[in-house]
């Protein structure tokens, strides 16, 4: 069984081009999280696996209805399934995690394996995997390097993440093969403790200005 690209989420994933990858360790910012993000019209977001709160704060946004919630840094297949279980949409993994990904296949939740190396990308298209995350972007040589992959892997799209900032995300967003970018740049925790969340929503305002400019 392949990966079912024709999946609606790659469309939404394409057009909203900011995934912000996050991690909570405070259930009481996840309203303000929500309202920051939906106020934007970036109603994505990527909960990881590196908080114990992870599996509540994905519930919690998933049961809102507001964002497409999916999981992050997921790296085993309990960690998969308890985010589906729990109502991620999509799953974020660092590197190519095989019972994670067969898992997703069967029941046709978008993956987005992590990759760096021809070696990774070619792993990935072998499940039909059509989207990989490039990650980390900066350290395995960021939009060369991505320009260099799609050579051969024409057919492929990247998510980079990993030393993406408000300095450097456009020219990736501008780059033909790459379907959005991850981060912790486009939210975060702190940012959303600052005087009410003022802050976190300057920042993704300005991004999302930028963008659309
Ligand atoms: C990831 O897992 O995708 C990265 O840790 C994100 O990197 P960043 O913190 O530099 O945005």
């Amino acid at each position: 069984m392949l990966a079912n690209m024709e999946h609606e989420i790659y469309r939404q994933i394409e057009e909203t081009k900011l995934l912000p990858l996050y991690t909570a360790t405070d259930l009481s910012c996840l309203d303000r999280l929500e309202e920051i993000l939906v106020r934007n019209e970036v109603r994505f977001i990527e909960v990881t696996f590196r908080s114990n709160l992870a599996l509540d704060a994905i519930k919690k946004l998933a049961q809102s209805g507001e964002l497409i919630v999916g999981a992050g840094t997921v790296r085993t297949l309990a960690e998969a399934k308890s985010a589906v279980e729990n109502g991620a949409k999509f799953i974020v993994s660092p590197a190519i995690v095989p019972d994670v990904i067969a898992y997703c296949i069967e029941r046709d939740i978008p993956v987005f394996p992590g990759t760096a190396t021809p070696g990774d990308i070619q792993r990935a298209t072998e499940y039909g995997i059509k989207v990989v995350k490039f990650f980390p972007a900066d350290i395995y040589g960021g939009l060369k390097a991505i320009n260099a992959l799609s050579g051969p892997f024409y057919d492929v799209k990247f998510l980079p993440t990993g030393g993406i900032n408000e300095e450097n995300f456009m020219e990736y967003i501008q780059n033909d093969h790459i379907v959005a970018v991850g981060g912790s740049f486009i939210i975060s925790e702190s940012a959303i403790k600052k005087d009410d969340g003022k802050t976190a929503d300057k920042i993704l305002k300005t991004l999302v200005d930028k963008m659309r400019s």
